[in-house]
């Protein structure tokens, strides 16, 4: 049987037996901010919040995360609480407030000037600073004391995501042994001989070691974990199960590839994408040329740059190309305060201008850089009216962005170029696979999406639409769930075990906690509404 929200509802409903689905991951997946004096709200760019939104929708529960938005406090209540999506609430966005310190320490420093360089193999030296820890360390507190009040009232999964809380799966345990507690790891994990140079290793690894279930992307990335786990602290792995145990708490380490919801592409398409894209043509002076599109957060893995460059030597190897297609760069800002980035963003505007000055003229420009954040109806719009988009990461734990381009294809056209260093990589083989290090073989991938026949576009999209489909985002949460859901105590019965008699105690807290939840969700949804 394929994995639908349904049957996604039904895991989370028979395997959590009545406890509590508590997500924590920093980024919000609804951000409030002022416009023009108005209060409105935007999805932010990223693979987490696009991943998990629709298995929230569908499972219901509080998601804990950062209020980083300028009206955030105003669009919640006094305790930051907030129903969302906010035009039909569904579950429950509980925010923590931050000040600029500890942001500052915890967020742009240790996670994502120390851990996401460490994690990424792209030869970005990671910063080791005393002060970025001991504010990491107070954050991941904040945060598992924020969980710890939205679990008081029972029993609880609590699903922790990525690397800005390797220390919250052990607070929460010590707090709370009855938790059952699991993280997913949304970027690669290096190996033993990089990660282990990090002067916080064993904290990082003790404090993970709390959970019941860690997920990584790929079984690659379990291995090198385990290693590290198996070189750094005392405890015995078992290989067999890819578990470690340790004074007597099993954690359980497995491979979930992340995907999208394959619905949520006509959905954002709606009936009238072509005049979106149409609308995108005119704004950017692109006539009915083909474009090549890139829409990634500008990031230094992302491989924006190499990408440009294998435009320019496109277009030197081809010159019969010139007039003939764009280049489109959608690069949402991220993590402007972080130099690394900053000075990305003026690297790529710098090649942008050079690739057009060389090849371009009055009437034609071949790249065209949007800096600015998109929301999915304009992406959708364009993925579907484009010849081919380009995923071109030096490295990357998943990349969703390819997986939303394939959805967006229901005319079974199109060209994905995608990066072998890509987790994406090993679902999508049928893609043009390029190593973005090699500008010539970038340059061909460019070539091969703008001359590949029709009939061979189809037949690979076919089968790559197929495997996104089938591998949906409902999968990932499903067979996770499903997981860590053995270690909930007395799950109500599974699907098909009707006639066994459920244990009157749990179906009726389960009961009164769903209707918490949906009177909480009515009485915000009416407030917010002005009634
Ligand atoms: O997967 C890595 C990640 O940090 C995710 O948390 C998120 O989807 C994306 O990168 C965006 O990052 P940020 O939340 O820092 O904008």
């Amino acid at each position: 049987m394929g994995w639908s929200k349904e049957r996604l509802e039904e895991v989370a409903r028979t395997r959590l037996g009545g406890a509590k689905l508590i997500v924590v991951a920093n980024r919000e997946p609804y951000i409030h901010h002022y416009k023009n004096g108005e209060v409105e709200w935007i999805r932010p760019a990223g693979g987490l919040t696009t991943a998990l939104d629709p298995v929230m929708r569908a499972c219901g529960g509080v998601w804990v995360a950062h209020g980083s938005g300028d009206a955030d406090v105003q669009a919640a209540d006094a305790s930051g609480r907030v129903g969302v999506p906010p035009d039909d609430p569904s579950y429950v966005l509980r925010r923590v407030w931050l000040g600029k310190d500890d942001e500052e320490g915890y967020y742009y420093g240790f996670a994502n000037s120390m851990l996401w360089p460490l994690c990424h193999q792209v030869f970005a030296r990671p910063v080791f600073d005393p002060n970025h820890w001991d504010k990491y360390k107070k954050v991941n507190e904040t945060f598992a004391r924020a969980v710890l009040e939205e679990a008081a009232d029972g029993p609880a999964l609590v699903f922790v995501q990525d690397y800005h809380f390797a220390l919250v799966p052990r607070l929460l345990k010590a707090a709370r042994p009855d938790l059952v507690v699991a993280q997913f790891w949304h970027i690669p994990w290096p190996s033993a001989e990089k990660f282990l140079v990090c002067p916080w290793a064993k904290e990082l690894l003790d404090g993970m070691l709390g959970n019941d279930l860690i997920g990584f992307h790929t079984q690659g990335d379990c291995n090198n974990f385990l290693e590290c786990v198996d070189r750094a602290v005392e405890c015995r792995i078992d290989r067999e199960r890819f578990a470690v145990q340790r004074g007597g708490h099993d954690t359980a380490v497995k491979p979930f590839p992340i995907s999208v919801d394959p619905a949520l592409a006509d959905e954002y398409l709606g009936d009238d994408w072509a005049a979106r894209a149409a609308a995108v043509r005119k704004r950017h002076r692109l006539g009915d040329r083909a474009l090549l599109v890139g829409v990634d957060r500008v990031d230094y893995t992302k491989g924006i740059p190499e990408r440009l460059r294998g435009v320019d030597r496109l277009l030197h190897k081809h010159p019969e190309l010139k007039g003939q297609f764009h280049f489109v760069q959608i690069g949402a800002p991220s993590r402007t305060h972080i130099p690394a980035y900053r000075d990305l963003t003026e690297e790529v505007n710098g090649l942008a201008e050079q690739i057009n000055w060389t090849h371009g003229d009055d009437g034609w420009q071949p790249v065209v850089f949007l800096n600015e954040h998109h929301g999915p109806e304009d992406i959708f719009a364009l993925y579907r009216t484009a010849a081919g988009c380009v995923v071109s990461s030096l490295h990357d734990g998943m990349n969703l962005v390819a997986k939303e381009f394939v959805t967006a294809r229901g005319d079974d056209r199109g060209v994905l170029v995608l990066s072998k260093f890509t987790g994406a990589a090993r679902e999508l083989r049928d893609a043009v696979l390029i190593n973005p290090f090699d500008v010539e073989e970038t340059a061909d991938g460019l070539y091969t999406a703008l001359t590949m026949p029709a009939p061979e576009q189809e037949r690979r999209m076919r089968r790559m639409r197929a495997q996104v489909d089938d591998h949906n985002i409902f999968r990932w949460a499903g067979t996770l769930l499903s997981e860590v859901g053995k270690r909930v105590p007395d799950p109500l019965p599974a699907p098909g075990a009707e006639d066994e008699e459920p244990e009157p105690g749990r179906s009726e807290q389960a009961m009164a906690e769903r209707i918490a939840t949906a009177n909480y969700l009515t009485a915000m949804h009416l407030a917010s509404a002005g009634l």
